[in-house]
């Protein structure tokens, strides 16, 4: 459906009365659908979570997901100029400015996760395989991560209600991933001598599971809510949340098993 032809269905549609508490709203409820599903469980997890990986392992990892990363905040710029309603143009706007580190470069997502893959590659005595720069030239991006971010691009330049309900299931999974990646590497803190010195190399997961996904999760729910107006809509919500889903499994299962694969050759 066209940005024209989703305008036109919200011009019809009577708009729905909103409650943004009430655990009846299908939005909030299809949101948290996201617990059960294979994005969040899966192969990938359960190796990162439960031992030590090889630098070269960990560098598989840190490409595919890096590249995800980054190219993030130009996937949700696709939202934001595919969209005429102010409201949401508003929460995907907030959610991108996090993203970029509230104006401040050095505590942009990306540029965060790098800086723990150098500190952790140093602590392993491996810094060169974990420098971002050399892994860009050494480390191939796997058939399912590109299929993501193009799968994310096509959902998100979509018609308004997909690409609310593909951002939705981004960030209701993204707490949980954010937080399972924090678990894996607290693996390696004995590397670190100095514990402080551990936790101030691992800000990018702190930025996260401290307060930013919350918000996004937030941004993302009244994002998706200014597009349900009537069952048809909400289809399309359900449809974009989960073909993203489904990407997201495709990408870590891949993941997982290139980084077994590693570890076997
Ligand atoms: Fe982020
Ligand atoms: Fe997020």
């Amino acid at each position: 459906m066209s940005l024209a032809a989703n305008s036109a269905v919200s011009a019809e549609a009577p708009r729905r009365e909103t409650n943004a508490s009430s655990v009846s709203d299908p939005i909030e409820a299809l949101a948290k659908t996201v617990y059960t599903s294979a994005a969040l469980d899966n192969d990938f997890y359960d190796l990162w979570t439960s031992t030590r990986l090889t630098p070269r392992q960990i560098a598989i990892f840190a490409r595919n997901y890096g590249e995800f990363n980054r190219s993030f905040p130009e996937i949700l710029s696709v939202m934001i100029s595919h969209t005429q309603n102010i409201a949401a143009r508003t929460e995907y706007a907030k959610t991108l400015f996090s993203e970029m580190g509230y104006g401040n470069v050095e505590k942009v997502h990306s540029v965060l996760f790098c800086d723990w893959l150098a500190a952790l590659g140093e602590k392993m005595g491996d810094r060169e395989t974990l420098v971002w720069k050399n892994m860009e030239k050494s480390v191939p991006v796997l058939p399912e991560t590109r299929a993501l971010i193009d799968g994310e691009r096509d959902l998100y330049s979509s018609d308004n209600a997909t690409g609310s309900g593909a951002q939705l299931a981004l960030e209701w999974q993204a707490y949980t991933m954010l937080r399972r990646l924090y678990d894996g590497a607290t693996l390696y803190k004995p590397l670190w001598k100095d514990e402080d010195e551990f936790h101030e190399s691992c800000e990018y997961f702190y930025a996260h599971i401290g307060a930013t996904e919350k918000e996004h999760k937030i941004e993302s729910l009244n994002g998706a809510r200014e597009f349900y107006v009537n069952a048809e809509s909400l289809r399309a919500i359900e449809d974009g949340f989960t073909r993203h889903l489904t990407l997201f499994a495709n990408f870590w299962n891949a993941i997982g098993r290139a980084m077994r694969q590693a570890a076997a050759n």
